[in-house]
């Protein structure tokens, strides 16, 4: 795109937080959705979406993603709470089938509410970590807490979780032959606002060979 007079050209500084989080969510997009499987000290199950989500390197094998302070009151989600209590969590991969459960457990419910109940969703023990995969969902990614970085303790602010994936699991169909087929997976990704896209509209580019 050529520089032009048209341009808009804005400093994020002269904005207010929530302008500034319109500008962040509507630039960067499609966005992949981590829906995030975590448990309390106390053994409530939780469960959250979260599409500042991205996967880091591959040896070790990292993921991470970002959970925003609360909007209201500034505190700390539950799924922070939980992971930053018990040290683990699943990411589990949004299909089109879970969508609307996986919307349902966006509401901001109180601590003691069980979020796989609340959506009807199964939980379904993980392997190696403490807090259940969802069943229903194509790929679920067990991961052990690497490092938490906090970025402020207000409205706005957040935290990046890092962690390290110690077990993945495929749904019948969705793994053949070490590659991932993501027809099978039909994954979502978040736009901006309450808008959602599949990736069913794709093309191949070769790779240079310089
Ligand atoms: C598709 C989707 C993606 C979301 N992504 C994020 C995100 O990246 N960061 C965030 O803080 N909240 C995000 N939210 C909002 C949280 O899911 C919501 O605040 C939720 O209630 C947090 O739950 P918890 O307190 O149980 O962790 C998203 C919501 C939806 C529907």
């Amino acid at each position: 795109m050529n520089q032009t007079a048209e341009m808009v050209h804005i400093d994020p500084d002269t904005l207010t937080n929530q302008e500034r989080y319109k500008l962040l969510i509507g630039s960067i997009l499609p966005r992949p959705i981590a829906f995030v499987s975590s448990i309390s000290a106390d053994g409530i199950l939780n469960l959250a979406p979260y599409s500042f989500f991205t996967g880091v390197c591959s040896t070790p094998l990292i993921v991470c993603f970002a959970p925003m302070r609360r909007s209201v009151d500034g505190e700390k989600k539950d799924t922070l709470r939980n992971i930053e209590a018990v040290g683990e969590f699943v990411v589990n991969v949004v299909s089109e089938e879970i969508a609307e459960p996986m919307n349902l457990t966006s509401g901001e419910y109180p601590a003691d509410v069980d979020e796989f109940k609340a959506a009807g969703l199964t939980p379904l023990p993980s392997e190696k970590v403490k807090p259940p995969r969802v069943a229903e969902s194509p790929i679920q990614m067990e991961c052990v807490l690497h490092q938490v970085v906090e970025l402020g303790d207000h409205i706005g602010s957040g935290s990046l979780v890092l962690g390290r994936v110690v077990a993945i699991h495929y749904a019948p169909g969705v793994y053949e032959n070490g590659r991932v087929i993501t027809s099978k997976v039909k994954p979502i990704a978040r736009l901006a606002g309450t808008s959602y896209a599949r990736v069913t509209d794709t093309f191949d580019l070769a790779r240079p060979v310089v």
